[in-house]
């Protein structure tokens, strides 16, 4: 069988100011063993950079990109339209609209172009990491073998009566 090499999950943000989001990402792949990079990448700012990475990023053994963007969140939709490599998106909790306009700007893609999106802010960081983590264990034992542990562990952590 053909051993999928492609194992790495990408983190990209569109500013250094996600990055207090963005590393949740990161903790949670940490303890799910999975291989990750991180990168700050924006669709305003940077496009030069956005259209590289994206045209990169297969070659570079990706399996899966984590986009955390706030306010106009273009960047996960713009790097779904540039690879299909599969695109989760995270809206940043942004100051005026509390997040809601990443929201809508990350969930309301046309059809033809997804971004799976989650919830705003540290939670959709964190299940961003776990849905990543599920997408790679399809094809990796080890990964898959962290997930369920820590699943379980999450499940007994859960008392049964209130203090
Ligand atoms: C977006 O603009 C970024 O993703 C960030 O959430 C937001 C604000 O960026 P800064 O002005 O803090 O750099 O592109």
């Amino acid at each position: 069988m053909h051993k999928n090499k492609s194992n790495k999950v990408s983190i990209v943000m569109g500013s250094q100011s996600d990055f207090k989001t963005m590393k949740l990402c990161q903790k949670m792949l940490r303890i799910l063993g999975v291989k990750f990079e991180t990168k700050i990448i924006s669709a305003h700012r940077t496009p030069k950079r956005m259209y590289d990475y994206a045209k990169n990023v297969e070659k570079n053994n990706i399996a899966v990109i984590i986009a955390g963007a706030g306010g106009s969140a273009h960047l996960p939709g713009m790097l779904s339209a540039l690879t299909p490599i599969p695109v989760l998106g995270v809206p940043i909790e942004s100051k005026k609209l509390k997040g809601l306009d990443s929201l809508l700007s990350i969930a309301q893609m046309p059809k033809g172009i997804p971004v799976g999106t989650l919830a705003i802010g540290g939670d959709g960081a964190i299940n961003s990491a776990i849905l990543a983590s599920s997408i790679i264990a399809i094809n990796n034992k080890r990964v898959k073998y962290n997930l369920i542990k820590w699943r379980r562990s999450q499940t007994r952590s859960v008392k049964k009566k209130p203090k």
